[in-house]
């Protein structure tokens, strides 16, 4: 299947997903969330794969949601239609997604980044929401969770004035958990990604639920799902490898079962 607003790369057991309108730096509008869907329902159901890179171009990860598309928007409009309800679906992916970001990821391109597991960071990357200056609000989950990712006073700060951190400050902040030189940054990434992939790919999708749990409810809603989920580890051919692997001094053959 082929895509007019990204493009698809799999290479083993990763997909490589490349956000591809360089001419609005890859502004997100609605044809680009519903094909990133599909892609994404595409890769979900593929069992041979196991990790996915979410990345933009070198200028822009992706420089909002699409300003000309909203701007002239009603509220019955927006209301009726939900509209942004499509990108929610990103952020209940099952499977790891790694954001690749070099250049703008502004509003709802930070937003995006912030729906992945965690953000790798080009050294010229920069993180904003501007929704502000344009007399709105973050509305693809930004004001939560960037609030989550950096406390309260850095995400109101940055949400009440749009001001950009760099990619620096971003890994100071807990935002971003590592940057690379630009032109390292998808290299490393994908080898990360390999590494992920190459794990068991039940214990993954579990440890991803496990930790996102932390931000859904309380402690000790979250503590008592993640004993459930170790617990119900034990039912993998995975965890019986792994563990006969160490004991074993041998490496690990995963079946991703
Ligand atoms: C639509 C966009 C866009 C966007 C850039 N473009 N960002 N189009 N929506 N979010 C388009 C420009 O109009 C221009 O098209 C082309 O991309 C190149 O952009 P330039 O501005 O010429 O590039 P540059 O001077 O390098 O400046 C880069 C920039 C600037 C600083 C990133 O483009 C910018 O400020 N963009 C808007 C950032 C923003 O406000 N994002 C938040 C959006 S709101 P033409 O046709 O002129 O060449 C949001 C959430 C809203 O994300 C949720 C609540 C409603």
């Amino acid at each position: 299947m082929s895509y007019e607003t990204l493009l698809l790369e799999i290479r083993e057991r990763v997909a490589l997903i490349t956000l591809n309108r360089p001419k609005a730096l890859n502004a997100l509008n609605s044809q680009l969330i519903a094909e990133l869907n599909q892609a994404l329902d595409r890769l979900e159901a593929d069992p041979a794969i196991g990790c996915i890179v979410l990345t933009g171009s070198p200028k822009a990860f992706a420089a909002g949601a699409d300003i000309k598309e909203m701007a002239e928007l009603s509220f019955p409009q927006i209301y009726l239609d939900d509209f942004f309800a499509a990108a929610d679906r990103i952020a209940n992916r099952r499977k790891p997604i790694i954001a690749a970001v070099a250049g703008y990821a502004l509003g709802g391109g930070c937003e995006l980044a912030l729906m992945c597991d965690f953000i790798y960071a080009a050294d010229n990357a920069r993180f904003g929401l501007p929704e502000i200056t344009l007399g709105v609000l973050p509305a693809i989950g930004g004001t939560q969770r960037l609030t989550h990712a950096l406390g309260k006073a850095k995400a109101m700060e940055l949400c009440l004035t749009g001001r950009q951190l760099t990619a620096e400050e971003a890994e100071r902040a807990g935002l971003v958990a590592r940057v690379f030189a630009a032109e390292q940054l998808l290299e490393e990434t994908l080898k990360v990604a390999e590494g992920i992939a190459a794990k068991s790919l039940t214990a993954t999708m579990m440890i991803k639920e496990s930790v996102n749990r932390a931000f859904e409810g309380s402690l000790s809603e979250g503590l008592r799902f993640e004993r459930r989920i170790f617990h119900a580890v034990f039912a993998t051919a995975d965890q019986k490898e792994g563990m006969a692997a160490f004991v074993e001094k041998r490496p690990p053959q995963f079946t991703h079962r």
